[in-house]
């Protein structure tokens, strides 16, 4: 969406605030021994205290809140009492909301606890790689270079990313044009980032594999390889110069 008011910037801004809050306060909320189920409805308590919506819930019908993912799991993990967090587990938490007609999607992967499964050096990746990414945004740039740019960082630690998973526009829904923002260099990919346009980067950066598939819960995305795989988002205001994060609340 391009921003064409101040009540579009404002609103922009809200809904933000909304997930940023939601998604930090789950993060410190998670810990071994809690469902996913449960952690959701937490999460799903503080949106509601924004007066925001489940983004996933009210445009795809999601059956939850939030989109939470646990260790080979990479996105759109469906959140359930069966699923109990362990010490080690790598997590991940996608917030997406609407509040008053504007759109926020912030994302976070974490390692809880003590890191059994050696995957701090992923999820580490994967949060600098976004914030160099971010850093090279403005009205004009290649979306292919920015994405071409984030599967040569993650090259550079022995790491892949995921071709079938995308960043995206964002605004008065939660998918808008600009449709992809890949994770490598696409190039039929001529579009540029756009000043003044709402857009969420996310990345998606693997120990090995290139693509992820649905599971037949017809949600779960993961790669059928054993790969794991670190996703961190951020809803971001594209400028002429450095782009305003807007999911600030996570200082990554
Ligand atoms: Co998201
Ligand atoms: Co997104």
């Amino acid at each position: 969406m391009s921003i064409r008011s101040k009540e579009d910037l404002k609103g922009m801004r809200a809904a933000s605030q909304a997930v940023a809050v939601a998604l930090r306060e789950m993060c410190a909320y998670a810990r071994p021994g809690i469902s996913t189920l449960e952690l959701d409805e937490y999460g799903n308590g503080i949106l509601e205290k924004f007066g925001a919506r489940s983004a996933p819930q009210k445009e795809y019908n999601f059956p939850g809140y939030n989109c939470i993912s646990v260790n080979l799991e990479c996105a759109h993990g469906i959140p359930s009492a069966k699923v109990i967090l362990q010490e080690g587990d790598l997590g991940n938490i996608d917030v997406s909301a609407e509040l008053n007609g504007y759109f926020g999607d912030n994302g976070y992967s974490f390692v809880l606890g003590q890191d059994h499964q050696q995957l701090s050096p992923l999820v580490e990746a994967s949060k600098e790689i976004l914030r160099a990414a971010i850093g090279r945004i403005k009205g004009g740039v290649k979306i292919a270079a920015v994405g071409g740019f984030i599967e040569s960082e993650a090259k550079k630690r022995g790491f892949t990313t995921i071709k079938n998973l995308v960043g995206h526009g964002i605004g008065k829904s939660l998918h808008e044009a600009p449709k992809e923002l890949p994770n490598f260099y696409d190039r039929f990919n001529r579009q540029r980032f756009k000043t003044n346009t709402v857009v969420a980067l996310e990345t998606f950066i693997s120990t090995k594999a290139r693509y992820v598939e649905t599971m037949r819960d017809g949600w779960t995305l993961k790669a059928t390889d054993g790969s794991f795989i670190a996703q961190h988002e951020h809803t971001l205001l594209v400028t002429d110069g450095a782009p305003e994060i807007l999911t600030v609340e996570n200082g990554i």
